[in-house]
């Protein structure tokens, strides 16, 4: 089974993911991640992709249809897609290279995202995630995990963010109906607990 998970930023989806990845032992595509990445590493593609992760853009839909099919290869395993597609186009794109059975939206106000992206720190060194208000660290600005340092990632200051949700308003949110229109949309109430958000999606999962 191939899954997206479909939400605003901030709307847990890392979060989720780990989760499902321990508890069903998908393969995660987080294209977030892999953009971070080439970022760190100084690479083209992450020469190309900063300014507009910086600016709380989309990176053009070829980029990241050729990101995704590199990754997936011909490779048999069951996907996580997390954080794409973003656009009707790259739906397109990602149905020539696998299908897709299930697709969990995660549904959250945008002043919950604003108070969770402020608050967010994660692991240089690791990639843990950390909530200063509702999950922080042992010790202020440690990873509990590995010891490496917490930052806060650029494109969380308040005024990125919000335009980040504007983008995903007027880009992202027309997969709702696409996905829905093909019968494979759960919705899961976002706003809830970790633990609850999770429950929702494993009992989707399983059907
Ligand atoms: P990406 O990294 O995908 O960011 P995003 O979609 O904006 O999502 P986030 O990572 O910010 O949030 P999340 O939903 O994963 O929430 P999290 O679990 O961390 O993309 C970044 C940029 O890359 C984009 O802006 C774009 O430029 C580019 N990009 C990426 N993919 C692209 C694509 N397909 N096409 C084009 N461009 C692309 O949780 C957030 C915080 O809340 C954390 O602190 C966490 O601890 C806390 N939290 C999580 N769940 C809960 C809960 N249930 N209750 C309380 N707190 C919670």
């Amino acid at each position: 089974m191939n899954v997206v998970l479909l939400g605003p930023p901030g709307a847990g989806k890392g979060t989720l993911a780990s989760r499902l990845v321990e508890e069903f032992g998908f393969v995660h595509i987080s294209t977030g991640d892999i953009l971070r990445e080439e970022v760190a590493k100084g690479s083209e593609l992450g020469r190309l992709a900063k300014g507009y992760m910086e600016r709380g853009e989309l990176v053009p839909d070829e980029v990241i249809l050729g990101m995704v099919r590199e990754r997936v290869g011909d490779s048999k395993d069951c996907f996580l897609f997390d954080g794409f597609p973003r656009t009707i186009s790259q739906a397109e794109g990602l149905r020539e290279i696998v299908p897709i059975h299930l697709v969990l939206y995660l549904k959250i106000p945008e002043e919950e995202v604003v108070r969770r992206l402020s608050a967010r720190r994660v692991c240089r060194k690791c990639g843990a995630n950390y909530n200063l208000i509702t999950n922080p660290p042992k010790v202020p600005g440690v990873c509990d995990k590995c010891g490496g340092e917490l930052y806060q990632r650029p494109d969380d200051r308040e005024e990125v963010i919000r335009k980040r949700f504007r983008v995903y308003l007027e880009q992202s949110a027309p997969l709702i109906d696409y996905y829905r229109k093909q019968g494979i949309l759960r919705e899961i109430d976002a706003s809830r607990s970790p633990d609850e958000v999770f429950s929702q999606a494993a009992e989707a999962i399983r059907g």
